[in-house]
């Protein structure tokens, strides 16, 4: 009944883990697979080690949670070999591996691609880090002609779908999500957090994070969400993703309902624990039961 298909790859159901959450290692990617996610997303990486901002890195706050973790990863040869350790196993598990790279230009993009796209199912561009500074991240996304280039780029070197991963910091989503779809992404996922946003302790008088800014998660941006999701899908014939606040199956099926043929559950692991993402398979399925209908029918259908 979940099962999706999206190119020509069929995932077993629609609920994946976003980059960024649990996916710093092959075993926490694992773990989340076996926790009934229909696909992982990795951390980001990039082609070098990067160590990422100081401490604090990620707080809860009212609404959801303030990150700036600075894209820490231990370069995309390191990281190739955790995903080699756990191939098998997902293979197995019948779970997909999406990759999710950074660079701050199309060469170092490619060059990412080249090394992480041998071990994945699908490749996620990072191009919308609200916060990674030094031309990471949104300096990216939100330049149509630097994210033509960068998609373009990619595809020149994969042979697997490559999906780009928007920020809802622009003025017109709706040209980015058509930049990328014309230099040839295959799907779109949105949204990256929100921001950079400040949170500041009055105590002290400090910016909570040890970067002082950073991006917001949670349940606080599933409108903003939502609304690009809706907006992205009305403008683009490609497969998009939704990310941003997901925490239940009502909220997966809201994003279907805008037009996302999956979502992506990121800070929700920290809401529902790691079974998350089989409690929103069985929510979205329940209620598909009590309304006798099928996924293909809920999505869009707030289009029209
Ligand atoms: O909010 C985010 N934090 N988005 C990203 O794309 C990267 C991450 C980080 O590593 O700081």
């Amino acid at each position: 009944m979940l099962k999706t298909k999206l190119w020509d790859i069929e995932f077993k159901n629609p609920v994946f883990l976003a980059a960024g959450v649990m996916g710093e290692t092959g075993s926490a990617l694992k773990r989340m697979a076996k926790n009934g996610a229909g696909a992982v997303c990795t951390k980001s990486v990039g082609i070098e080690k990067k160590p990422g901002h100081n401490n604090p890195t990620m707080v809860e706050v009212e609404g959801g949670f303030l990150n700036a973790m600075g894209l820490p990863n231990p370069g995309a040869d390191e990281y190739a070999g955790e995903i080699e350790r756990i191939k098998d196993e997902m293979k197995r598990m019948n779970v997909k591996i999406i990759g999710s790279i950074y660079g701050k230009n199309d060469s170092e993009f490619q060059k990412a691609a080249e090394i992480i796209g041998n071990y994945v199912d699908v490749l996620e561009l990072n191009i919308s880090c609200p916060h990674a500074g030094g031309g990471y991240g949104s300096s990216i996304g939100q330049d149509p002609y630097l994210c033509k280039n960068v998609v373009s780029a990619v595809k020149d070197v994969s042979d697997i779908p490559v999906i780009a991963k928007l920020t809802p910091n622009v003025t017109d989503i709706k040209e980015i999500a058509n930049a990328v779809v014309n230099a040839g992404a295959d799907g779109i996922v949105a949204i990256n957090t929100l921001g950079p946003g400040m949170v500041i302790d009055i105590e002290s008088g400090v910016p909570i994070l040890g970067n002082r800014v950073g991006g917001m998660s949670g349940k606080a941006v599933k409108p903003i969400a939502v609304k690009n999701v809706y907006d992205i899908c009305s403008a683009v014939d490609v497969p998009v993703i939704g990310v941003g606040g997901i925490t239940t199956g009502a909220d997966a099926i809201e994003f279907m309902m805008a037009g996302a043929s999956a979502v992506q559950v990121g800070t929700g692991v920290y809401y529902r624990g790691y079974d998350i993402f089989q409690k929103i398979n069985n929510e979205i399925e329940e209620y598909l039961l009590k309304k006798d209908l099928k996924m293909s029918d809920i999505i869009g259908i707030a289009q029209k």
